[in-house]
């Protein structure tokens, strides 16, 4: 049955709140307000963030009605850097689930009666509520990382559902042939400013990989001295892994000839050879890239890869504009707490052979993040406009943490070329 627009947007709030507190439910209250590392936000911040940001836009802008405006201050992320959000007068655990309780219970009634008719751009196709959902659920993936930095081995796990295993061996890598395609979007009701406006880019003809970089093929530049080989490394990555004496992807600890990795929370477990390496950061992408001979794809290679064919037209998903099923993606809240073995979703693949672009780990590319030509930035400058430059990479497609109305195939996030906690790996092409 199709739900009309204020059903889904109701089902949609509705799940991701759900996904946001079973997440935080096996938390104990004195770790729900403890920072787990300075590159995050004690979860507790993160619980009564998303609920103030609702707050903000579906009470505040659609409805000129607030809650508790006091809360602002403490929850803007622009005010107070993660490292200093611990000493600020934060709602406590039970404090947080009743805030973000009464603004949902608000947000419900004013959903009831706005009229999303109305043509204005904030709310053309339930706009701002689509942006509301995509922040939580991006919180819940920030997290998730959260969890994982912090190591809790007894944090409950759903049981992996099985994948496929492809029956016969995946080429390498798929060629893409050169010419204009369409990069990002104007149809995308829910979709960020810096996807936009549509636009043709023409590219000329690549290989790129039909699967991401696994853990064995990372471990072989491992063993074979890349983390020790300058001429591997772009200059800042060189001085970045001397400084922060990078050896291996963070999570692996050395076991004779091979490796542990303690990458799905506390667990320890033996390095599984056909996963996606993942926890890698941009410097160690690109140094893998050159020692294997190849490069990584800019956003472009990777965007017409993922979301054009032969017969030129956009595909929301690389199989298509199909919702996002265990069969053929890896995401949240359904994943495996981790990445599925590659060539695991062949029903997933792009019109040129590629699996595994959404869901599994978040893949670096080569691009700086830089607004498309004829952008303009909405509803807020903060969103993207105020990150655009060369100090950030762009990933793409999402990875197991990610949920899937918070990705699609024209979605980009970015950060440093440092970050390692985020769950990205890489896949890499070549000129053809
Ligand atoms: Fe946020």
């Amino acid at each position: 049955m199709e739900l009309g627009l204020k059903e889904r947007i109701e089902h949609e709030l509705d799940g991701v709140r759900r996904r946001s507190l079973e997440l935080l439910d096996p938390v104990p209250p004195d770790e729900l307000v403890r920072q787990h590392s300075p590159l995050m936000s004690p979860l507790v911040w993160d619980l009564a963030h998303v609920g103030n940001y609702e707050e903000q836009w579906l009470l505040g802008s659609v409805a000129s009605t607030r809650l508790a405006p006091h809360l602002d201050g403490v929850y803007d992320a622009f005010l107070h850097a993660r490292r200093d959000r611990p000493a600020l007068a934060l709602l406590g655990p039970a404090e947080a689930r009743r805030y973000v309780g009464d603004v949902r219970g608000r947000v419900l009634d004013v959903l009831d009666r706005v009229d999303l008719d109305d043509t204005t751009a904030l709310l053309d196709r339930g706009f701002v509520y689509g942006i509301v959902v995509q922040h939580e659920q991006q919180h819940d993936e920030t997290m998730t990382a959260a969890i994982q930095l912090w190591g809790a081995d007894d944090y409950p796990l759903s049981q992996p559902w099985p994948v496929p295993v492809s029956a016969k061996p995946l080429p390498a890598e798929v060629v893409v042939p050169g010419g204009p395609f369409v990069m990002g979007t104007d149809m995308e009701p829910w979709a960020y400013d810096n996807e936009r406006p549509a636009h043709t880019v023409d590219l000329l003809p690549f290989w790129i990989d039909t699967t991401p970089v696994t853990n064995k093929a990372f471990a072989a530049f491992v063993s074979d001295g890349g983390y020790d080989d300058a001429r591997l490394w772009v200059q800042a990555g060189w001085a970045w892994r001397q400084e922060a004496e990078l050896r291996h992807p963070q999570f692996w600890a050395p076991d004779g000839a091979g490796w542990w990795v303690r990458d799905r929370f506390g667990r320890v477990e033996t390095l599984p050879p056909d996963e996606p390496v993942q926890h890698v950061c941009w410097y160690e992408a690109a140094a893998y890239a050159r020692w294997a001979g190849r490069r990584l794809p800019s956003e472009a290679e990777w965007e017409k890869a993922a979301s054009w064919g032969s017969d030129g037209v956009k595909r929301r998903f690389p199989w298509g504009n199909a919702a996002p099923a265990p069969v053929r993606a890896n995401l949240a809240p359904a994943s495996r707490f981790g990445p599925a073995s590659a060539g695991s979703f062949p029903a997933g693949a792009s019109p040129w052979g590629c699996q595994q672009m959404v869901g599994d780990v978040w893949e670096w590319t080569a691009s700086d993040f830089l607004p498309y030509p004829g952008f303009r930035a909405f509803p807020y400058r903060e969103y993207s406009e105020v990150f655009f430059g060369s100090e950030y990479k762009v990933l793409r497609g999402g990875s197991w943490a990610t949920h899937p109305s918070a990705v699609r195939t024209t979605f980009r996030n970015w950060d440093f070329p440092i970050r390692r906690h985020i769950f990205a790996g890489f896949r890499c092409a070549r000129d053809a």
